[in-house]
């Protein structure tokens, strides 16, 4: 099933949006197209960005990621994300802050962790 969200990035300035619907190839920064944010979903580094979550009732408790990623002025994770078929929720995040993250069950949503170094990342709520 399509996404209702997809996020797109200018590789040169770094602003990053999100289309809920229609064409993509409109989508132009800097003087050129906007990219497709692919997510990764394996982190071979000591510095983990995957977001991991435990299941608490009928909320799941996120953090980013299994070793907590730094939360500094200069590297730090900017948003987390739950996109369903149907509904996103997308909590915003600030240094100094902790990553941890309260956000409903929704199983088969992705939760989504965006770096302001490292990008995009990604894992599937069972
Ligand atoms: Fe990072």
């Amino acid at each position: 099933m399509e996404k209702n969200v997809r996020f797109y990035v200018c590789k040169t300035c770094g602003n990053v949006i999100g289309l809920i619907h229609g064409n993509p190839a409109a989508l132009r920064c800097c003087g050129q197209e906007m990219q497709l944010l692919e997510a990764n979903t394996e982190d071979a580094a000591v510095e983990k960005h995957v977001p991991v979550y435990e299941r608490v009732e009928d909320e799941i408790v996120v953090k980013v990621g299994e070793v907590e990623h730094p939360m500094e002025k200069d590297h730090y994770i900017m948003w987390i994300a739950e996109v369903s078929d149907n509904k996103t929720t997308r909590v915003r995040l600030f240094p100094e802050q902790s990553t941890q993250t309260r956000l409903p069950y929704e199983k088969g949503a992705t939760l989504y962790a965006y770096c302001n170094k490292h990008g995009l990342w990604k894992t599937t709520i069972e």
